[in-house]
Parts: C-alpha cells; structure tokens; sequence
C-alpha cells in the first residue's frame, strides 16, 4: 500500500468514526453573528490552525477548499459568500465527503443563513484538482500538504497555482518542523497520515511555494503543534513540530526574487523627516513600516539609522514590499 493509500484509508475511517484528537488546533471556536457550529464539525477539525480570514473574502471570492474534513471550514467560507456554489470543496474520501455532505444538514438546521447549496462538493485529488485553470480566487487546504512527499507537494502546490486567477491567494495552514527527522518518521506512511512526520522546515517550504510563481508569501501565524517524544514515537530526541498559518499571492515574481513577509518591522530614528530609499520606500520618522525579509535585508545593509525588528511569524497585511 502506497502512503496515499494508507492516508485515504486513514480518513475513511476518521470519516466514519469522527476522532477528537486526530489533529489538532489551539484556535478557539469561531463567535460570529448568527453563526452556530455543530459539535459534529468541531469533534472531525483535523486542522492545525485556520485557513479562514474575512481579509482574503472581499469581492464575492470564488473560493476552493481541498481535503474537506467534517466541513467547519467551507461553513466559515460560506458565512461570507453566502452564494450558490461560492465554494467548492474537494476531498478523495468518499466518505469523507458523505460526512462532510451530512454536517452540512445540521448546521442547516442551526444556521438560517446557511444552504448547503451555498458549498459544492467533488470527488477528486488534489495532485489532479477537477477545476479549472484560473476561475479560483481563494484557494485553501488545512492540515493536507504537509502529509505529501516533497514530488507530491510540488504537484499539489502546482495544482493549487493553476486554478488560481492571477493575484488570486493560496491560503493554508499545515505543520512544519526546524528539525531534522529520521528516516524511520519519515518512512512510517501512518505518521505522515496523521500529519506527525511529513512537515518539513518553513524556508523549504516557502521554497516550494515561490519556486511554483508565487510573488508574495505572508506568514500570519507561528505556533507550537506537538512534541514527538522518545517515549511515544521512534526517535531518540525530542522533536518539536509547529503549525504556521500562510498565504501565497499569485502576484508576479518580482525581478529581485519574491516577498517573503514573515513579520519583520522598519523604523526609521534618524534626524531627517523622512528616509527615501530610492527603491520604493519611504520611511517617515519613528514610524513603524512592515516590511518583507528582501527589503528588512536592503534596508539593514544601508547603514542608516533603521532599526529592523525580528520576524513575529504575525504578518497581517499592510506592508511594503
Ligand atoms: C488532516 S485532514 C484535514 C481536514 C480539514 N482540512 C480540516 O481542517 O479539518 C485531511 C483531509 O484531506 C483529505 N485528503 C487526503 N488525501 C487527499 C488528496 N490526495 N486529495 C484531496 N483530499 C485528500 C482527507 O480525506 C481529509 O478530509
């Protein structure tokens, strides 16, 4: 059995027996006006984070959802389009989708706003997505990716590009590891499946990202995920797994490489009003600036009174590439 194999059948199962501590996420379960959702969802949240942001869903986005879990994402999706067929959903499992499909009744039930015509679902995988090129504006995956091998990740990853439009964003949220892992993790297709030994370390796989076309990176969130420990898992150190929340632009490459935005801050402390780089930035005095890590870079290597701050792993817009 190949480990995509083993990852179908893995879900199959967390389909048909929802499993609480499956994956996991410290995010807290969304307080909206007029939004309610059911126990079942949140019980089969396989996810790591939280690929939803309003920020991304201006303008009546078409939206695509990969690898579906019980649902609670394409319901948050759906509370800001509210539109037949605003979002798509795709998944391999059928019996995923059944799951997903059945959720989809009850938070009829408990949501008036919500039709469960407002999300479409389709079989299908997402290293050959069933769409088509360039009608997607947001396109999301939680918690899928990381379970890829690198060949696979590059599909996937290309897929996602493809059926976006241009400037259209791949958002995601998914495990990484700064540690090396040995190859018996790596090998353990069960591990991967449960999105323990797959993840790989934020710069590849920002790598994977821009190497695809995308212009512009935004890491929006940095957080602990879980611990394999020697005691539970065939390693003979502690290693610690994170899950990061990031967004990838179909911007175009920029000349210079991409934008990577990983938090970092400018501020300028000279004596001058203002600091003109010549290249597109313009930095008023001991005014923050958020910056990308290229510019944070060209900045620090001018030698001027500019103070750079440290990546928070908290980007959340407004910067200056
Ligand atoms: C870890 S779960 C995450 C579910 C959901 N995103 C969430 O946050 O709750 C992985 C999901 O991807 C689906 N999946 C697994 N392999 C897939 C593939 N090759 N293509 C599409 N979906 C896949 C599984 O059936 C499952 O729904």
């Amino acid at each position: 059995m190949s480990y995509l194999e083993a990852t179908n059948d893995l879900y199959k199962q967390a389909a048909l027996t929802p499993d609480v501590g499956l994956c996991c996420t410290t995010n807290p379960v969304w307080q909206l006006p007029g939004l309610s959702i059911p126990t079942i969802m949140q019980e089969m949240n396989y996810g790591c984070g939280s690929t939803v942001s309003a920020s991304d869903l201006v303008n009546d986005p078409k939206v695509l959802y990969v690898g579906v879990g019980g649902g609670m994402e394409l319901l948050q999706f759906a509370y800001f389009s509210r539109q037949k067929g605003g979002v798509t959903g795709v998944d391999v499992v059928d019996e995923m989708l059944s799951a997903c499909n059945r959720n989809f009744k009850i938070a009829e039930e408990e949501n008036p706003w919500f039709r469960s015509e407002f999300v479409k679902l389709l079989k299908g995988d997402a290293l050959n997505l069933p769409i088509e090129s360039e009608s997607i504006d947001v396109a999301a995956q939680n918690c899928l990716f990381n379970i890829f091998k690198l060949e696979d990740l590059k599909k996937a990853v290309a897929e996602m590009y493809r059926v976006l439009k241009p400037h259209g964003r791949l958002v995601m949220s998914d495990p990484v590891c700064e540690q090396p892992m040995n190859e018996t993790l790596r090998n353990d297709d069960r591990l991967r499946a449960l999105c323990l030994s797959g993840s790989i370390p934020i710069k590849d796989y920002v790598k994977v990202l821009t190497d695809a076309g995308f212009g512009t990176i935004e890491i929006r969130a940095r957080k602990s995920y879980r611990i394999l420990s020697p005691n539970h898992y065939p390693t003979e150190e502690l290693i610690h797994i994170e899950s990061i929340e990031i967004a990838a632009i179909k911007d175009p490459m920029p000349e210079d490489g991409p934008c990577v935005f990983t938090g970092k801050t400018a501020i300028y402390y000279g004596g001058e009003p203002y600091l003109d780089d010549k290249n597109g930035h313009v930095l008023l005095q001991n005014q923050p600036l958020a910056v990308c890590d290229k510019t944070a870079a060209a900045l620090a290597a001018l030698k001027k009174p500019i103070h750079i701050s440290e990546s928070t792993w908290h980007y959340d817009g407004g910067g200056c590439c």
